[in-house]
């Protein structure tokens, strides 16, 4: 079930969504083996890209060829190592800001699976927890 918890997550973090969350519906269509989101037939067509592994500069740059190349979605984690570095103080400007880059993909059309950890991936140290 992670995939729909994703998907689930996915519907949330669409900035459209938060604007109008009481109007969007997702549902699962068991017996046609598909979702449906807003009551139409939906498939997502999802590529990661992590915005802390990509300069805010080029986050516009590569949303866009992610559009391009047929995507409907992207995923990305919130790595927390990266914007609490030290206890309690928190970044979200500049290259930490994942509010911008969120938006961003919505104005281009993107919906976002957003991963918001803590735990993240074996990739990073402590699986992206602030050591
Ligand atoms: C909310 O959803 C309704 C029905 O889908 C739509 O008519 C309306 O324009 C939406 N409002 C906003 C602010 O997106
Ligand atoms: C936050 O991170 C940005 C780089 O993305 C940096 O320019 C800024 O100085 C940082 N802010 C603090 C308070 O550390």
């Amino acid at each position: 079930m992670p995939g729909v918890i994703r998907l689930l997550a996915l519907l949330l973090a669409s900035a459209h969504g938060l604007h109008n969350a009481t109007q969007r519906t997702f549902q699962i269509d068991y017996h046609h083996n598909r979702f449906l989101k807003d009551g139409q037939p939906f498939r997502y067509i999802s590529g990661s890209i992590h915005y802390f592994r990509v300069p805010r500069f080029y986050w516009k740059d590569r949303l866009l060829k992610m559009k391009m190349v047929g995507l409907n979605a992207i995923q990305t984690y919130v790595a927390w190592t990266f914007h609490e570095l030290q206890p309690g103080q928190y970044n979200f400007s500049g290259d930490h800001d994942v509010e911008h880059f969120i938006q961003l993909a919505h104005e281009l059309g993107l919906l976002v699976i957003l991963r918001p950890g803590p735990y993240i991936c074996a990739e990073w140290d402590m699986g992206g927890l602030p050591a």
